[in-house]
């Protein structure tokens, strides 16, 4: 990590996403072998980052990738697909780069369960390390259902595929990483008795997005946050994750996740995680990952015999938004009309440690809402003596530290401030960073951050297995007993809504509201 010279109103542009990922370390040459090509994560995402890194100059020299998959392709006809995917990045998908980055993509068709696939794979690994001069390093990108990570992961090993003797060998394996418990830890033994740790890189994309990254920085490369982040000048804090969009076409997979699964058990325990971790001893995989295994040991388990206390679950019911008829959760293709599964979760969590001792994080996260935006606010206390009479203490606003994650990609702090007048009035200024006023490019795309880190066997911003153990310790008895008791409601909340009316009671226990979801300071700004 290098330090930048200053933004300045002269410049506003002077660091450019690109000049600042050059700066960082090129990675050795490698091949990608991606399974699960054919499919939409490969096209939406993991390809057009790759090929992102090329026009930034971010790939090594000696690179090729390897598209697996049970679709029936050609090299020429797997090109033909990442053209297409492709448009969204470059207009021009005839330019000299598209041609350039499509020359060093192949395909080789498969069955994951068959020998004959790895053997295929082998043996053309073999002449392209050759033909691309890249040293026997690979990566092997699982995007594949995650019933079947096991599975592949053995046939690698079996054949040979992810042993170390001659270069690197490293595992991407997309999240969800287990369903519950168990199946998680199954997972994790899976994958230890055939691979290294440091082979393992467990993706979590939100660990990827450039604000995230940031609440690190901001807490620990400034002076002013830090002493006052604690239960003394902390009230509470509040992360949401607020979508707007229903389920799309992954009911299969979502029908049988669900919110807590979906997004709870890892986005929202990893930006709770860097908010509320202490400060590491440095930058790195060990000691990040350290740091927050610590955090996640501190977490009060739910208590569950009053679970509706601390979290609540709902569903999207139907309704008319813009005068055009929105489907239920139930309503949706390929949703059981009787399905239980929750498409929103608003819970509470308390962190037993000396900094964070009776501090709330409320956590809210649900689809079909009524806007979309992922945003962690820190709510801080009122001062504690007011020298403006007759205004008391809580008559002045408290200060709000605001990490807007998505979209509005920025930072906020809510100040209390003097109105201009010959009075001495006081009112709510919002001091305000956003990116795209600041940056001249839109920061990169998450799963491009990682797959660079991964190929400069940087695993900082890649979940560790005990740290996926600790989050579904946490959430599997919350699982089980929706499950098994019938009596916990699964509240119905309109489609375009703010959620169920019924998560209000989480913090209005505490004489709190949620104040994330309909906040002062973005109608400000609008
Ligand atoms: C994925 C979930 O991991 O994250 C999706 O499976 C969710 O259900 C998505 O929509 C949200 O990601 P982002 O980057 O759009 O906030």
């Amino acid at each position: 990590m290098e330090k930048q010279k200053p933004i300045t109103n002269e410049n506003p542009a002077a660091i450019s996403v690109r000049e600042r990922l050059s700066m960082e370390s090129k990675p050795e040459n490698c091949g990608v072998i991606i399974f699960g090509a054919s499919g939409d994560l490969a096209h939406r995402k993991i390809i057009p980052s790759f090929y992102s890194m090329y026009i930034k100059k971010l790939l090594p020299n000696g690179f090729y990738l390897l598209g697996c998959g049970r679709t029936s392709l050609t090299d020429e006809s797997f090109r033909e697909g990442i053209k297409s995917s492709l448009q969204t990045f470059d207009n021009d998908i005839s330019s000299k780069s598209v041609e350039e980055f499509l020359s060093f993509c192949f395909y080789s068709k498969g069955d994951y369960f068959s020998q004959v696939l790895y053997e295929n794979i082998k043996n053309k690994l073999q002449k392209f390390d050759e033909q691309f001069n890249s040293n026997n390093n690979h990566i092997f990108y699982l995007a594949i259902p995650p019933n079947i990570y096991s599975n592949v992961v053995k046939s690698l090993a079996q054949s040979g595929l992810v042993q170390e003797e001659k270069g690197r060998k490293k595992v991407v394996i997309e999240k969800p990483h287990g369903n519950n418990l168990e199946s998680a830890m199954l997972l994790i033994k899976q994958l230890n008795s055939v691979l290294d740790e440091h082979q393992i890189y467990l993706i979590d994309h939100y660990l990827g997005k450039d604000t995230v990254q940031n609440i690190l920085i901001f807490r620990f490369a400034n002076v002013v946050f830090e002493p006052v982040w604690n239960r003394n000048y902390i009230d509470h804090v509040e992360i949401i994750a607020a979508e707007s969009d229903g389920v799309g076409d992954r009911a299969g997979y979502f029908d049988k996740a669900g919110v807590l699964r979906d997004m709870f058990q890892n986005h929202m325990m990893q930006l709770l995680s860097l908010v509320a971790m202490e400060q590491p001893l440095s930058f790195d995989a060990e000691n990040m990952r350290n740091e927050k295994t610590k955090l996640l040991k501190s977490i009060q388990q739910f208590p569950i015999n009053e679970l509706e206390k601390w979290i609540v679950r709902g569903q999207y019911s139907s309704a008319e938004l813009n005068g055009e008829k929105i489907n239920g959760y139930t309503e949706e293709k390929n949703i059981p009309g009787n399905s239980k599964t929750e498409t929103f979760v608003a819970a509470k969590i308390l962190i037993d440690n000396e900094r964070w001792q009776g501090v709330p994080f409320y956590l809210m996260s649900g689809k079909r809402l009524h806007c979309k935006k992922t945003q962690i606010a820190v709510y801080f206390k009122h001062i504690v003596h007011s020298i403006f009479p007759p205004l008391k203490p809580n008559d002045l606003s408290e200060n709000i530290l605001v990490f807007s994650v998505q979209p509005n990609e920025g930072i906020s702090l809510a100040i209390e401030s003097k109105h201009p007048g010959p009075k001495l009035c006081m009112g709510d200024l919002n001091m305000q960073f956003l990116y795209k006023d600041v940056f001249s490019d839109a920061p990169p795309d998450a799963y491009e951050r990682l797959l660079l880190d991964c190929m400069l066997n940087d695993q900082t911003l890649f979940i560790r297995e005990n740290n996926v153990e600790l989050t579904w310790k946490l959430f599997t008895p919350v699982l089980e007993e929706w499950e098994n008791n019938p009596d916990i409601p699964l509240y119905k909340y309109q489609a375009g809504s703010r959620g169920p009316v019924e998560a209000d009671e989480i913090p209005r226990s505490d004489k709190r509201i949620w104040q994330s979801m309909d906040c002062w300071w973005e109608q400000q700004n609008d």
